[in-house]
């Protein structure tokens, strides 16, 4: 999502000490199902600080992407069965993979198309060198979130993490990969688009009319408005009676589908390739031989490369148990449980959440009062207390911020605070610490700068004439401030359950009691994911019947965090068992999947999965080189962090690219 800091205003808030570049993409109200849908931005002044030792350079590829955005627009692509890649986004390619709306139809290639939106970090290597390892795709989440703009974001972070350390310019046998960006059915750029709204005009007043009485489970009314706008929101998003629609088709099955029909079609692009190079360049003929073969496209039989993380992690399953002998590497990082998800049952989610807020609390109490801004008392038991405290009080006496510069009246809310806890709770690394600065402020009755950033990522959403003209619903109504995810993960997920979620009120009651005995922190967010359903009365067109289980022509490599925030360790030690030979690697962190507190550990398990096909060693853990409030883990005599070897260092940077653009 473009950066949307307001241009007026903020500077005499927030310079000098906030570096403008360190504002984080999204503005968040609603949270999604499995990663924070829309994320609130979040300026973090002690990024600065705390990085400085890695000598970080902040992802300066995405800025010179969002710039060029404009200049390029999906629509001049027509749509091809085979892979064609036409220049993008200054230097991407792209591609719409035109496949069938429906992988069950009958009618199959006679019937209606979807166009998949691909993006693609091409590899260093030409196809024809024999270090050209493929493409990997990726998957980031939601369900709902962009492929694409995952990729435009960070995807030249994730080559330098798979790719061989050696120049491709120095001989050697290490792999090169493309990276592959895609936007999921019902997301983004791929199309028919599902939308829920006729404009962003619409979208925008919706979701102003949604204040965080969404999180204050106690009161019936506010159930019975929760309740009432999910079923609005499902109506409007099924959009019945169109037959071209998507939210039918918008299901994990299709999209593992699509996937299967990228990787083969990857196969005939690679032999295409590499005979267009063989044309115009002068090959011995007995290296053309051994090119020839080494790209033939294998019909039938093209195996896949993929990084999910998130739902990601359910794509990637259920791609396996469909076809688990096409897999050569698979990584799927912060996992669902794939029975708890489909069952609809979503119970299996919470274990480990509030852990994380006691350890940020010791890590707090253990770095000192100069680094903690809560810091008191005796153990990190004791700032916690006084954490809770402040946002107990903020229930009862929210705070009156009155107008600064170009913002208006404002109240700081207990909810206001909680997404930012959230956030933080999510993303470690960009967001932890600079919630206990918040907090800080507001225990000083001082709320000037919440309120203003609450207010700092408004933008008025204007419809275009275009629009008006075209009627709702139309392409010319998806502007820039149209947030397409809003209806998307609903819609994946509830099309996955295939009406087995059907709950009452007090039903929805019970459950909400039930997660609140797993997490007081998550659960009045998290409860809302089970009303998404509602208002639905469609069946999705196919489902896959599983059992999501598989014996893989390659083992998966599986990611746990000791404290995820809403996928634990123990659902991948869980799915491990569900895929014979997989192995578990176990990253000491915080955070939602690995990247959410980077680890040279990880980074380099991962590299030699991809470049070897090894797995690490059963019980293997990884620590990181980062903590809340400590900062650098590794300190010399003096104090000072320990510098990292060049390679390090180039890793170190690239994952710390991927940790600060994602999601
Ligand atoms: C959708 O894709 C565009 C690129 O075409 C990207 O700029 C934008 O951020 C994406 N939207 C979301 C919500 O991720
Ligand atoms: C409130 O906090 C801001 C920093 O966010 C600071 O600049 C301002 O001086 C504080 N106001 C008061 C009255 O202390
Ligand atoms: C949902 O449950 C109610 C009551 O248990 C039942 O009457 C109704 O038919 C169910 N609906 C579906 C779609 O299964
Ligand atoms: C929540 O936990 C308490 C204490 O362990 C238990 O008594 C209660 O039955 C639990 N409630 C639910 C809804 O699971
Ligand atoms: C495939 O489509 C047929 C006809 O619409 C339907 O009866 C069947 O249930 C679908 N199969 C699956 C697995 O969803
Ligand atoms: C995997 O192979 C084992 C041993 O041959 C077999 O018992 C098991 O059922 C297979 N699992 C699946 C999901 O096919």
């Amino acid at each position: 999502m473009e950066k949307r800091a307001k241009d007026f205003g903020s500077e005499e808030l927030f310079a000098p000490k906030f570096d403008r570049r360190s504002w984080r993409g999204n503005v968040g109200v609603v949270v999604g199902l499995l990663t924070l849908l829309l994320l609130l931005l979040t300026p973090s002044p002690l990024s600065d600080v705390k990085i400085s030792f890695f000598r970080t350079s902040r992802a300066q590829n995405t800025e010179a992407g969002i710039k060029s955005k404009d200049a390029f627009s999906w629509s001049q692509i027509t749509p091809s069965k085979e892979l064609e890649y036409t220049p993008c986004f200054e230097d991407f390619l792209c591609a719409r993979l035109d496949v069938p709306l429906n992988w069950n139809a009958s009618d199959r290639d006679g019937g209606p198309r979807a166009a998949i939106a691909i993006v693609k970090v091409p590899a260093r290597v030409p196809v024809t060198d024999p270090r050209y390892s493929g493409s990997v795709l990726m998957n980031p989440g939601g369900p709902g979130e962009s492929g694409v703009h995952q990729v435009l974001s960070a995807g030249k972070h994730v080559q330098v993490i798979l790719d061989s350390p050696i120049s491709p310019e120095e001989p050697s046998e290490g792999k090169y990969f493309d990276i592959i960006g895609f936007d999921p059915r019902g997301v983004n750029n791929t199309t028919p688009r599902l939308r829920c709204f006729p404009d962003a005009f619409n979208q925008q007043y919706w979701l102003l009319k949604f204040p965080d009485y969404s999180f204050l489970w106690d009161y019936e009314s506010v159930l019975g408005m929760e309740w009432a706008r999910a079923e609005a929101m499902g109506a409007s998003c099924q959009r019945e009676g169109d037959e071209n629609d998507m939210a039918r088709y918008a299901n994990t099955a299709q999209t593992a589908n699509d996937m299967l029909e990228f990787v083969e079609r990857h196969g005939e692009w690679r032999e295409m390739m590499a005979s267009v190079i063989m044309a115009k360049d002068a090959v011995p003929t007995a290296e053309q031989k051994a090119i020839v073969e080494r790209t033939a496209w294998k019909k039938g039989q093209e195996k896949i490369q993929y990084w999910g993380i998130s739902y990601g992690t359910l794509l990637g399953q259920t791609f396996t148990a469909m076809h688990p002998d096409r897999i050569l590497r698979l990584v799927i990082d912060g996992v669902v449980d794939p029975d708890d998800h489909y069952s609809g049952t979503w119970l299996t989610q919470l274990q480990d959440s509030d852990s994380i807020v006691t350890k940020f609390c010791e890590y707090c109490f253990e770095a000192g009062p100069e680094k903690c801004p809560l810091w008191t008392g005796k153990s990190g038991r004791d700032v916690e207390a006084r954490l809770e405290k402040i946002m107990d009080d903020l229930k009862l006496n929210p705070i009156a911020v009155a107008t600064v510069g170009h913002y208006g009246p404002e109240v700081v809310t207990w909810g206001d605070m909680l997404l930012h806890l959230l956030t933080g709770m999510f993303f470690p690394y960009s967001s932890s610490e600079f919630f206990f600065t918040m907090l800080a402020e507001l225990e000083v009755g001082n709320g000037t700068r919440v309120g203003s950033m609450k207010q700092s990522f408004l933008r008025a959403a204007e419809i275009p004439a275009e629009c008006i003209r075209d009627g709702p619903f139309s392409d010319a109504c998806v502007t820039s401030h149209y947030i397409s995810g809003m209806g998307s993960f609903q819609d994946i997920s509830c099309m996955d359950i295939a009406g087995r979620n059907n709950i009452t009120k007090r039903d929805f009651h019970e459950y909400t009691m039930v997660l609140r005995n797993q997490s007081k922190w998550l659960y009045t967010s998290w409860a809302r994911n089970k009303l998404a359903c509602l208002g639905y009365t469609i069946a999705p067109a196919w489902t896959f019947e599983g059992p999501i289980a598989g014996n893989t022509s390659h083992p998966l490599l599986i990611i746990g965090n000791t404290h995820d925030t809403v996928t634990p360790l123990r659902n991948a030690r869980r799915v491990s068992t569900l895929f014979p030979g997989s192995a578990v690697l176990h990253q000491d962190s915080q955070g939602h999947c690995s990247y959410s507190n980077p680890s040279l550990c990880t980074g380099k398990t991962v590299r030699e999965y991809f470049q070897t096909g090894k797995l690490p060693e059963a019980g293997k853990i990884c620590s990181t080189e980062w903590l809340p409030f400590i900062g650098c883990v590794n300190k010399d005599a003096n104090g000072d962090c320990v510098e990292l070897s060049l390679n390090d260092q180039i890793l170190w940077d690239a994952m710390v690219g991927v940790t600060e653009v994602w999601p």
